[in-house]
């Protein structure tokens, strides 16, 4: 049943900020699929990549998403942003959810992203130009899974959260 909101987007985009918060103010739960894989891996997502390797990270995020879609109600799902590169799971997540893409400028992403060292795919030299190449990559896919598109950037959060609540 598609009582759940499901935020996508790109890595930096703000979807664990704007879920929590926005979780909050609808007073429902808040989900996030790179946790509950933390949790069965025992470990965080940069050492389940470095020891278990990208592909067991998908097809447990594939997992978690399948078992958040069968069961979760009401809830706030922050999904990581690779999610959307598998096709199922983005029929689970429309299947369960309203889809919200947060779309976020390039240059607030690197801005955002430059001093991240939890996200894998990203500790490398040329970490701007992989932002760009994945971005470039991602952005159709984003586009067509979302029922609804926000944006963020240099906006408060604030304003993200009640856009999205306008326009559920
Ligand atoms: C990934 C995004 C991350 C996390 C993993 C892979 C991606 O989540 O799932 O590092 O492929 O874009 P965030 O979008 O929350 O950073």
């Amino acid at each position: 049943m598609k009582s759940n909101i499901s935020l996508i987007g790109f890595m930096g985009s703000g979807k664990s900020t704007v879920g929590k918060r926005l979780a909050r103010r609808l007073e429902r739960d808040f989900i996030e699929t790179d946790r509950l894989i933390e949790e069965r891996a025992g470990m965080p997502v940069g050492d389940i990549f470095q020891e278990r390797g990208e592909t067991w990270f998908r097809d447990a995020e594939q997992e978690v998403i399948k078992g958040i879609s069968d069961s979760a109600q009401n809830a706030v799902i922050a999904c990581g942003g690779g999610a959307v590169i598998r096709q199922a799971n983005i029929e689970q997540l429309k299947r369960c959810s309203v889809v919200v893409y947060l779309e976020t400028p390039i240059p607030a992403l690197k801005e955002r992203l430059a001093s991240s060292r939890k996200r894998p795919l990203l500790n490398r030299p040329d970490r701007d130009t992989v932002i760009e190449e994945l971005h470039e990559a991602r952005r159709p896919v984003y586009e067509a899974a979302a029922d609804v598109t926000v944006k963020t950037g240099k906006r408060p959060f604030a304003a993200v959260i009640s856009e999205i609540i306008d326009r559920l």
